[in-house]
């Protein structure tokens, strides 16, 4: 089955063709221009996605050598995200499926980052099941992962996102946005145990995070030493080491406890984050006691449409109710939501 898959949840505009399971094209254009500000402008945004989905869309069937009348299923993300972003290629993808008469399949952003994991990999090898860390610049979830679309939320953050609390420190730091990847790269050559930057403990949670303390004893910390005053390459390369060392952590700690909570010997961690060097490391140590690790693939991490592409597949290929996706397109309840209500 030939799909065509949509991404506008945030900054990213991503179309994907693919064959069943088997990605045959992805692109991906960035809103780089957000870094002047030091963030996403959602309205921005929404206008972005809006100038370049139909030329992304073209280019992504152009590459799979494909037509739009070879399409038999469209995707697109539908929550959580910004809405007015969310909005374009939702809009889009409905539109495209009424005019096409095929089925429509309203994908949940966190669900694509799930089986991002499985992009690029024989459908023989999708196993369950496995613990899911998800962690990218708007949210920080821990998911045990039972079968296809049976998912348990174990804990998530009660504020800020592990990419937030890297890419605020990166402002602290006078790095620029994002934050994430400037700070693992600096981190290589500093001392984590430079400063020790608390980690947080959520009370009566075992599993959910929080992420604005540290941020906060970053800024205090700062404040304290006199930062701007006293910078040098190495301490900005201690501090990032150590204030890294206390996400990646946490992060790890937790989702460790979960999987041997529930006796589950795979993990499986996506996002953006997912490619943090410090974070690959501590997870792969795990490989010596027994456990599968695995991320996505090159170019998965980050937001794209082939996870969507993959998740609008399985769910449709799962589904007992192939018709109720044909109903999609004029239906009210494929809208754009802010938040995962559908988990
Ligand atoms: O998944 P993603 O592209 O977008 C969201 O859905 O949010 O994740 C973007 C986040 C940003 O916060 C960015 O700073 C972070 O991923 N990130 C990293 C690294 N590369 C990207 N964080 C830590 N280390 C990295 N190497
Ligand atoms: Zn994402």
């Amino acid at each position: 089955m030939l799909s065509l898959a949509v991404e506008t949840s945030c900054d990213e505009t991503s179309a994907a063709v693919l064959d069943n399971e088997k990605v045959l094209s992805n692109v991906i254009s960035s809103q780089v221009f957000h870094s002047d500000f030091g963030g996403v402008i959602p309205e921005i945004a929404s206008r972005e996605h809006l100038l370049k989905i139909t030329e992304i869309t073209e280019s992504a069937l152009s590459l799979a050598g494909r037509k739009i009348s070879d399409i038999e299923l469209i995707s697109a993300t539908s929550e959580p995200g910004l809405i007015g972003a969310l909005l374009v290629g939702l809009n889009f993808g409905k539109s495209l499926a009424m005019c096409l008469n095929i089925p429509f399949v309203p994908v949940n952003h966190i669900h694509s980052h799930l089986y991002s994991n499985f992009l690029g990999k024989e459908p023989e090898s999708y196993k369950f099941p496995f613990i899911s860390l998800i962690v990218s610049g708007g949210h920080t979830l821990l998911i045990l992962a039972e079968d296809f679309f049976k998912h348990k939320i174990l804990g998530r953050t009660v504020d800020d996102a592990a990419g937030e609390a890297f890419d605020k420190a990166g402002k602290l730091l006078g790095l620029g946005y994002p934050g994430g990847p400037l700070i693992d790269k600096l981190a290589v050559s500093g001392n984590r145990d430079y400063h020790k930057f608390p980690l947080a403990y959520v009370k009566h949670s075992r599993f959910d995070f929080s992420f604005s303390g540290v941020k906060t004893s970053l800024l205090y910390f700062l404040r304290e030493i006199n930062f701007e005053n006293v910078k040098t390459e190495k301490l900005l390369s201690d501090i990032c080491a150590s204030y890294q060392n206390a996400i990646v952590r946490s992060l790890f700690e937790k989702t460790l406890l979960a999987a041997e909570e529930n006796e589950v010997r795979e993990i499986k961690i996506s996002g953006g984050v997912s490619v943090n060097s410090c974070l690959q490391k501590e997870f792969r140590h795990l490989e010596n006691s027994g456990y599968k690790i695995s991320f996505p693939e090159t170019g998965y991490s980050t937001d794209n449409a082939a996870m969507i592409g993959l998740t609008g597949y399985l769910k449709y290929k799962y589904s007992g109710d192939k018709d109720y996706f044909m109903r999609e397109s004029f239906n009210h309840n494929a809208k754009a939501r802010l938040d995962y209500e559908n988990f």
